[in-house]
């Protein structure tokens, strides 16, 4: 199952799709001549993921779902856009869906979390999470999805030890960061997509000139696919 795969020029998102659905755009006769014999590629099923680790009751869960679905939908328009390749789409939207999936054991009530770790960790014990599910790639996005840089970890005492560079350094990973950088979780503004000013001057207050330059490399390169 792989819900938002109905790939659009747009990026817009289609409604629960199959790989059976792919087969939409295929003539009838087409399909006579491969004998009906349908190929079915196994997509990873990222929303079982999700429900294993968030419940779905949960105050949580309304805002992960969201928030995961809106920067993904933001990934697969830029990716789609750059004409990445079928499987360079697919790893973005699960990737995308399953950035975040540290956040319940972080201690964020605002958003129904209400473990005991700072909230900056969920990207670290994301990361423990996925690799356990034996997802290594989609394990280091949970990882490294934001601007933060060693050196600030070191200087401003930041809870990642060790201290390592904690933004992507390949391409499909840098969309779902820079996408993730136009959303928040938090309720009042969940829905609303930040400009690139809100984002820079937020990078300013709370990451510093890295962050900020770092996210101008990604707005170059990345605005004109949005
Ligand atoms: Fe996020």
């Amino acid at each position: 199952m792989c819900p938002l795969n109905n790939y659009s020029k747009t990026g817009q998102i289609g409604s629960a799709t199959s790989n059976l659905a792919k087969t939409s755009n295929f003539q009838f006769s087409q399909l006579t001549k491969i004998g009906f014999k349908l190929i079915i590629n196994f997509v990873l099923d990222y929303l079982s993921i999700i429900h294993k680790y968030i419940d779905p009751n949960s105050k949580a869960y309304k805002y992960y779902i969201v928030h995961s679905t809106l920067v993904a939908h933001k990934s697969l328009k830029i990716a789609r856009n750059m004409g990445l390749t079928q499987a360079q789409l697919e790893f973005i939207e699960e990737a995308s869906m399953l950035h975040d999936i540290g956040i319940p054991q972080t201690d964020m009530p605002s958003i129904g979390c209400y473990g005991d770790e700072p909230y900056l960790l969920h990207m670290t014990i994301g990361k423990e999470m996925l690799l356990k599910e034996g997802l290594p790639k989609h394990a280091e996005v949970a990882e490294k999805h934001t601007t933060i840089t060693k050196s600030q970890i070191i200087n401003e005492n930041l809870p990642f030890k060790p201290p390592i560079d904690m933004y992507p350094k390949f391409l499909e990973g840098e969309i779902i960061a820079f996408s993730d950088m136009s959303f928040t979780k938090n309720p009042p503004e969940l829905w609303i997509e930040k400009t690139p000013d809100q984002i820079i001057k937020e990078c300013e207050l709370k990451y510093g000139p890295d962050s900020v330059n770092l996210y101008k490399m990604w707005l170059n390169k990345f605005r004109k696919f949005n």
